[in-house]
C-alpha cells in the first residue's frame, strides 16, 4: 500500500483527479488510496444514474464524506441522460456499450469543468480477464482494450487494484479502514441495475426491480451467499420451442414428477453466458413443477442444478434454466428472477442452496409488493454455462 501511495503521488504530481465512486469496495478502494496520496486534489463524484439501489446515492456519499475516510464527495443526478440513451435498446452489449460511452462522455465534461488531468478506476484484474476474453463489456476497462482514454476523453487513467482479485482488494480496505459496510459488501457492477432489467429497460420494471432488489437483499444476507440480487424479464414468451417437449420429459424425470404437471417457457429476451470460454447469449427458460393439489414442487437446488446440466446440455442455445418458486393467477407484465452464488474469484461460480422458507418468503414479499410482476424464479445455472450478472 505504501508503494502504491507514492507512486499515485509521483504520477499525478499536484494536479487534480477524478474517481467515480459507488459505494463498492474496488471504487472506494481506490478513492481511499488516492485520497492519501493527493488529498484535496481527489474529486470524489457519485453518479447517481438510475441504476443505483433504494436510497443507495445518498446513503453512500453520506458515509463515505465522514469519518473514517472524508472523502470530497459530490453527487451528480444523471438519471435522466442514462435513461433517454439506453431508451429502447434491448441487446445487452448495445446497453453495455452505450451505458460506458454515456458515463465517460459525462466523467470527460465533469473532469473538464473540474480541472481534472487524470480519471482514478477501481478496476480489478477479473474485469480485465473478462473484457479481454469478450464475455461481456466492462463499464471500466478501456486502455486494455485499445481505446485511448486520452484521445477519446480527454484524461490519463489511474488504477491502483488493477492487479488484485475481489478478496485482495477487500483485504486492503480493511487496512485502510474502510468501513466494513463497504468492505464486506457484495458485489455491484459499474452498470448497476440497467444489466439486471433483461432487455429494454423501462421505468415501471426498472421501480419494481428497485423493490424486488430490497427485499432479497434483506431476506437472502442471513445466508451469506457471495453476491445474491434480483433481475427482471418481461413475461413475453418465444412461440413453441422445439424441444420443449423433450425438455419437459427430461425434467420430469429428473424431478420424479408426471410430465403432465410440469410447464416450460422460453422467454424472448436472452441472458449472457460463457461457453468454452467465451461469450455466449442464450436463451432464457423456465421450469414450473407442481404437486398434484396444484402447489409447487420443492426439488431441492442440488437436483435442479443436475437438471439445468442436463437441459443445457441437451439445448445448448440455452443460458439460464429458472426455476418457479411462487407464482400469481393473473399474468403481469413481468417476473422476477432471484439469484445467490457462491465463489472465489467471480470467474466460476456455484448456485447457493437457499432454503425453500427463504425462497418462498421472499417470492411472497416479491408478489406483494410489486403489481406488475407475476412470477417469482430461482436461477439454478451456475457460472458457466451463465454469467453471474443476467447481461
Ligand atoms: P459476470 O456477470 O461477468 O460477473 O459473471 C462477474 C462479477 O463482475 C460483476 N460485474 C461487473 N462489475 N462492472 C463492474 O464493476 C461491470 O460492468 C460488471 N459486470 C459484471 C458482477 O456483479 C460479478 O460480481
Amino acid at each position: 500500500m505504501d508503494k502504491q501511495v507514492e507512486e499515485i503521488k509521483r504520477a499525478i504530481g499536484s494536479d487534480r483527479a477524478l474517481i467515480a465512486v459507488s459505494g463498492g469496495v474496488d471504487s472506494t478502494t481506490s478513492a481511499a488510496l488516492v485520497h492519501r496520496a493527493i488529498g484535496q486534489n481527489l474529486l470524489c463524484v457519485m453518479l447517481d444514474d438510475a441504476f443505483m439501489r433504494e436510497k443507495e446515492p445518498k446513503k453512500v456519499a453520506q458515509l463515505l464524506s465522514q469519518p473514517p475516510l472524508n472523502l470530497p464527495m459530490k453527487v451528480l443526478n444523471v438519471q435522466q441522460r442514462f435513461l433517454s440513451e439506453l431508451k429502447g435498446l434491448r441487446d445487452a452489449e448495445e446497453k453495455r456499450k452505450k451505458f460506458r460511452e454515456t458515463f465517460y462522455k459525462i466523467l470527460g465534461e465533469t473532469a473538464k469543468k473540474e480541472g481534472c488531468r487524470f480519471l482514478v478506476q477501481g478496476t480489478i484484474q477479473a474485469d480485465i480477464l473478462e473484457t479481454k476474453g469478450g464475455i461481456k463489456t466492462q463499464h471500466n476497462v478501456l486502455a486494455q482494450i485499445g481505446i485511448s482514454p486520452a484521445k477519446r476523453y480527454g484524461f490519463k487513467v489511474i488504477e491502483p487494484v488493477a492487479s488484485l482479485y475481489k478478496e485482495q482488494v477487500r483485504d486492503v480496505a480493511r487496512y485502510l479502514g474502510v468501513p466494513a459496510e463497504i468492505s464486506e459488501r457484495q458485489p455491484f457492477p459499474g452498470p448497476g441495475l440497467s444489466v439486471r432489467v433483461v432487455g429494454e429497460i423501462k421505468i415501471d420494471k426498472l421501480e419494481a426491480l428497485k423493490k424486488a432488489t430490497t427485499i432479497v437483499e434483506e431476506n437472502f444476507a442471513k445466508h451469506d451467499p457471495s453476491q445474491y440480487f434480483a433481475a427482471i424479464i418481461e413475461d413475453s414468451e418465444m412461440p413453441q420451442h422445439p424441444s420443449m417437449e423433450q425438455m419437459r420429459e427430461t425434467s420430469a424425470r429428473y424431478l420424479n414428477v408426471p410430465a403432465r404437471y410440469l410447464s416450460m417457457k422460453v422467454f424472448k429476451d436472452k441472458a449472457t453466458g460463457v461457453k468454452g470460454g467465451e461469450r455466449h447469449y442464450g436463451k432464457i427458460v423456465s421450469i414450473k413443477a407442481q404437486t398434484a393439489d396444484g402447489r409447487i414442487h420443492q426439488a431441492t437446488v442440488k437436483d435442479l442444478v443436475t437438471l439445468q446440466t442436463k437441459v443445457v446440455t441437451e439445448n445448448p442455445s440455452f443460458t439460464r434454466i429458472l426455476y418457479a418458486i411462487r407464482e400469481k393467477p393473473q399474468k403481469q407484465p413481468y417476473v422476477v428472477s432471484l439469484r445467490a452464488i457462491q465463489t472465489h474469484d467471480f470467474l466460476t461460480a456455484q448456485v447457493s442452496e437457499i432454503p425453500w422458507t427463504t425462497l418462498i418468503e421472499t417470492a411472497e414479499k416479491i408478489l406483494g409488493s410489486c403489481p406488475k410482476v407475476s412470477s417469482v424464479y430461482y436461477d439454478v445455472t451456475p457460472k458457466p454455462p451463465a454469467t453471474i450478472e443476467m447481461e
